[in-house]
């Protein structure tokens, strides 16, 4: 099977001169789930910026489905690489959740009507459709991970990455996006500090220090072996 990801030799440099990559090897298999454990500030949320191309490579590549991260493929790729953020308040901008939600549809030149049809169906795919008419900013915090989860999901993408998706949610609404994420079929790049979860929705796990990997293992063995 093809890999839906692969990166060789990814390093990474801010411009305020921080390394916060330093020689990264990765694939991910299609339809596989990963865990991105480490501490604070040892490069997961930099990594993951790298998979849509929000941060491109100081060296090194990065493939997705089979595309080499480029100026020319960046929007092949994005519409391959669903991203969602930590704090979805950054992510949710539009006046309703159905608006917002069938943003992506829009700007990819889907008509209005289609729009609203994979907006509908992501909505109900995630649990959300009775909340459609809301105004995103007045949802709960687990509501909003699902309304944004929703977002990138009506672009159809391949390949989900979450950055810290339990933050702000309580243990039922954790369970709930486990649940969730359990029944979506797509790749998953989960980036978390919470173990069980990773646990629960995945046996792999790979584990950053300051800017590299330092182990691929499954996750039991990953917690024994950093004291996580
Ligand atoms: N915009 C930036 N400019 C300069 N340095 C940055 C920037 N963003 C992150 N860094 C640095 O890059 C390193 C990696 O940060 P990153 O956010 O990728 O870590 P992380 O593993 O996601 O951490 P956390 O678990 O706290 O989310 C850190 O040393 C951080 O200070
Ligand atoms: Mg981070």
């Amino acid at each position: 099977m093809r890999n839906i990801v692969e990166v060789r030799e990814l390093r990474y440099v801010y411009e305020d001169g921080t390394e916060a990559l330093k020689k990264i090897d990765f694939e991910l298999e299609a339809g596989e789930t990963v865990a991105l454990l480490g501490a604070n500030g040892s490069g997961k949320t930099t990594f993951a910026l790298h998979l849509n191309g929000i941060l491109r490579a100081t060296s090194g590549s990065v493939v997705i489905d089979g595309i080499a991260m480029s100026d020319k493929t960046l929007a092949e790729i994005r519409r391959r690489v669903g991203l969602v953020f930590q704090d979805s308040d950054n992510q949710l901008f539009m006046p309703t959740v159905l608006e917002d939600v069938a943003f992506g549809p829009l700007a990819s030149g889907k008509s209005p009507e289609e729009a609203a049809e994979k907006a509908n169906a992501a909505l109900t795919q995630v649990g959300m459709a009775h909340k459609a008419g809301k105004a995103p900013w007045h949802l709960s915090a687990g509501e909003k991970k699902r309304v944004a989860i929703a977002g990138i999901l009506a672009g159809d993408p391949k390949l989900l990455v979450l950055d810290e998706p339990t933050t702000f949610l309580d243990p039922p609404g954790q369970r709930g996006l486990a649940d969730l994420l359990e029944s979506l079929p797509q790749a998953k790049l989960l980036i978390t500090h919470d173990v069980p979860f990773a646990q629960r929705l995945t046996e792999r796990g790979v584990f950053f220090e300051a800017g590299a990997i330092a182990a691929k293992d499954r996750i039991p063995a990953i917690v024994e072996r950093f004291g996580w």
